[in-house]
């Protein structure tokens, strides 16, 4: 399969984040033949952090610059002054739960975040842009069922509304002006260097320090789940296979209850951490649920599996268990997040 484009400089914007992070360490650790630039623009928010970088920091290959997506002159000028030709956009609001709380933040990162990026490729439209999404602006599914590229939107909360919006403008850009674009919407991910907010980390670091295991409802909700280090390698190829204007369903064909990932996760921690299994499961406290929870997320994934030839390589086996590994032994990353958290409580 010959790549559709060249990508030599990136732009990556959110990389300092849980994805885009996976994402630059994967290219600048694993793809020897990238000789190009990337470039990580991220503001810094509460989940952005540089410690997630380390490991590829010192590459010559990599420069960080601290800003917003929203300042149209600052990305207008780095991708002149670095010759970009790609944009990877990852930059956003992401937890479901503070767009409840406080839903203007995600309408000016999510919505007007991308239209500002979309408005500096519109003036230089030799940029290919690459969207990163979610399978949350399809709504939730019953019983049965799977999300495909062709399923309508119906999103559920404001997080998922503003993606959806994103989503439309990439889409409506694309078509209007001609502009060479790709999206992808993806599934629930897991890994190291997620933010302790979500899901599985907040069980991990929870069972660890035995403080309570709250979840929503019955734990009933459903979601499919991929590590992030396959969700990386599916954008890659993407940026180099994904066809123009299309739109690419990732998944990791492993739908979970919310309850059975948390049990997973006790047996785990309790084997790593020398535990007794039956002392964590008390832990275990059923809490009032998330207003809008969606019940069920399901993806088919068939079209970049037959397109472009990716599929996930790690179970949700091997895969939960080597984050439960890193979230126990990666002191100083824990370390680095306590400080920062520290600061930005002083500052407020
Ligand atoms: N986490 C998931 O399971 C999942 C699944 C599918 C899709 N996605 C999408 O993938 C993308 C990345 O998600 P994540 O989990 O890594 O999020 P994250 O919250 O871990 O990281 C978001 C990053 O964006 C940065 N950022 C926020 N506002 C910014 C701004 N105005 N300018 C520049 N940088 C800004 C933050 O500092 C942070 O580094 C998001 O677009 C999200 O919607 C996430």
């Amino acid at each position: 399969m010959s790549p559709l484009r060249k990508v030599k400089n990136i732009l990556v914007t959110g990389g300092a984040g849980f994805i885009g992070s996976a994402f630059i360490r994967y290219l600048l650790l694993n793809v020897s033949s990238f000789q190009g630039t990337c470039i990580n623009l991220d503001a810094l928010t509460y989940a952005g952090n540089l410690a997630n970088l380390l490991p590829c920091a010192k590459d010559p290959r990599y420069h960080f610059i601290q800003g917003s997506i929203c300042d149209q002159k600052l990305v207008e000028k780095i991708c002149k002054d670095h010759d970009i030709d790609t944009i990877i956009h990852f930059a956003a609001e992401s937890h479901v739960d503070r767009s409840i709380e406080e839903p203007e933040t995600f309408a000016q990162t999510n919505i007007l975040g991308t239209l500002h990026l979309l408005e500096v490729v519109r003036k230089l439209p030799q940029i290919h842009f690459h969207h990163v999404s979610t399978d949350e602006v399809y709504g939730q599914l019953g019983q049965t069922g799977y999300f495909t590229e062709e399923t309508a939107y119906s999103p559920n909360s404001p997080y998922s509304a503003s993606k959806a919006a994103s989503d439309h403008l990439v889409r409506a850009y694309a078509h209007t002006y001609n502009l060479s674009t790709c999206l992808s919407n993806c599934s629930n991910n897991y890994g190291p260097y997620q933010y302790p907010e979500k899901l599985i980390p907040l069980m991990i670091l929870n069972a660890k320090e035995q403080k309570p295991l709250p979840v929503y409802g019955a734990g009933n909700n459903v979601r499919d789940w991929l590590f992030v280090e396959d969700h990386a390698e599916a954008l890659y190829l993407l940026l180099f296979f994904g066809r123009k204007g299309e739109t690419y369903n990732i998944g990791g064909d492993c739908e979970k209850k919310n309850i059975e990932v948390v049990e997973s996760i006790v047996q785990l921690v309790a084997k790593e951490s020398h535990q007794e299994v039956k002392e964590l499961e008390k832990l275990i406290t059923f809490v009032k649920d998330r207003p809008g929870h969606d019940l069920r997320y399901a993806i088919d994934c068939s079209k970049i599996k037959r397109e472009i030839g990716w599929s996930a390589k790690h179970s949700f086996a091997s895969g939960l268990k080597e984050t439960v590994k890193w979230y126990l032994h990666q002191l100083d990353w824990l370390k680095s997040l306590q400080e920062k958290q520290k600061e930005e409580k002083a500052l407020k």
